[in-house]
Formats: structure tokens, C-alpha cells, sequence
């Protein structure tokens, strides 16, 4: 038995080690700390980043392990995505592809989060705080718990609830919404009786660096209501 673990746990780095990449323009890469070399501490996770769209991916560069899954998934929540830009659009009284227009939700990453038991996970954290570079983003997570939303300068628990996804605005929606939507600001603890899994995925068009401007949709602003941020790419 031990030896089948050995085995399997050398076999699982030898899998990781391929994926691993700090290059902005790679589709498929495993890392620990996403933010390693600008953030003042590392986060207790390991992620797999697949960047899903606009341009579709070929399976193939994804592990074979999650690759079927990773494809299926990505294609339900990009119909559920589109839904949901739909009712934002037509919650402000927009023509349905107009605030969001549907090439927002064609590129899609989806970001594979394993948070391992952390000895002591009070002296650190899983996602430091942090807000989404996105329009939106979909959230599934297991049962364990962690999830935290900055609210009212309290940090409040989203407690898993089963079958449910986590939706939460990112800075471009509050860009382009004029600030109707704000971007929310949340982290995940570290914990002791892990590993906890979740699955983020990412609404954004562009993945990699792009010279595309975006500001506040022109309909969202007027001479009282004047945009509030300036033009800026992602
Ligand atoms: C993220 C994120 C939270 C979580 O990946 O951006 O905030 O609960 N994840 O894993
Ligand atoms: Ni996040």
C-alpha cells in the first residue's frame, strides 16, 4: 500500500511539474501563488489556471486527469455566463447584449484551487484578500468552508451551500457599470481538516495582456451622473 501511495504521489508531481509556469500567455499552468512575487505572503493553495476562450482551447493541453470535465464544465457555465450578462444587461433597462456585450462571455479561465490542510492555519491564509480582474465570476467550493466577503469592514463567512454556485462582481463590471455593481473584496482562510477544493471560474475577454480599452458603457452615464474611471485596458 505504501509504495502504490509512493508511486501515485511521484506520478502526481511528474504531472504538476509540466504544468508549472509563471508565462502570462501559457493556457494550462499549475502554480502555488499566483501573486508570488508581489504579494508580501504566500497563500496555503495550489492552483490550476485554464484559460477556456475566446480562442477555444485545445483539449489536449489539458492534464488528462480533469480534461473531459474541465471541457464539459467550461461549456455549461459559459451558457450559464451568457444568461446572466443577459439579466444584468436588461436589469438596467439595456438591450440584453448591450451592457455585456456576449463576446464578454466567450473568454472564460477556469481556476482549479486545492487548499491543503494547513498545520496552523491561523498564522496564514488560503487567498489573501484580494478582488477579481473580471466582469464576474462563478464559484463552486466543497463542503469544508472559508469563503470570506469584505462586508461593512466585517469579514462575513459564504458558507458552501449544496448545489449552489458563488457569483461575485469583479473591477471590470464595476468599470463599465459606472460603479452600479462594486467589485467585492473577499479571501479564503486556511484550514485544518482540508484539503478543500473549489473551482473559480473567471469572466473576462481578455486573458492575457490586450491593448482594448474599456470604461463606463455610455448609456450607464449622463451630465449628472458623470463616469466616474477613465478609460483603461484590462
Ligand atoms: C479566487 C478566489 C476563493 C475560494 O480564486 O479568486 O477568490 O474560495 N477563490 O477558493
Ligand atoms: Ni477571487
Amino acid at each position: 500500500m505504501l509504495r502504490a501511495a509512493r508511486v501515485q504521489r511521484k506520478r502526481n508531481k511528474e504531472v504538476k511539474m509540466g504544468f508549472y509556469s509563471q508565462a502570462p500567455r501559457e493556457r494550462v499552468k499549475f502554480g502555488s501563488n499566483f501573486d508570488l512575487y508581489q504579494s508580501r505572503s504566500a497563500n496555503w493553495r495550489d492552483t490550476l489556471f485554464c484559460a477556456m476562450g475566446p480562442d477555444p482551447l485545445d483539449p489536449q493541453e489539458l492534464p488528462e486527469v480533469c480534461r473531459d470535465i474541465t471541457m464539459e464544465y467550461s461549456k455549461q457555465i459559459k451558457q450559464l455566463g451568457t444568461t446572466l450578462f443577459e439579466l444584468l444587461s436588461k436589469a438596467h433597462g439595456l438591450k440584453p447584449d448591450h451592457l455585456i456585450g456576449l463576446d464578454r462571455a466567450k473568454g472564460h479561465a477556469i481556476l482549479t484551487n486545492y487548499y491543503p490542510a494547513c498545520p496552523e492555519p491561523e498564522l496564514t491564509m488560503g487567498t489573501s484578500k484580494h478582488y477579481d480582474p473580471d466582469f464576474l465570476t462563478f464559484l463552486l467550493q466543497d463542503d469544508i468552508g472559508g469563503l470570506q466577503v469584505l462586508h461593512e469592514n466585517q469579514w462575513v463567512n459564504v458558507p458552501p451551500v449544496p448545489g449552489a454556485l458563488v457569483v461575485n462582481s469583479g473591477d471590470l463590471l464595476q468599470l463599465i457599470s459606472n460603479d452600479r455593481f462594486k467589485s467585492v473584496e473577499h479571501r479564503a482562510l486556511a484550514n485544518h481538516v482540508g484539503p478543500r477544493v473549489s473551482v473559480a471560474c473567471f469572466f473576462t475577454p481578455h486573458l492575457y495582456p490586450s491593448t482594448r480599452m474599456y470604461g463606463p458603457v455610455k448609456d450607464l452615464f449622463s451630465e449628472d451622473n458623470p463616469p466616474v474611471y477613465r478609460e483603461t485596458t484590462v
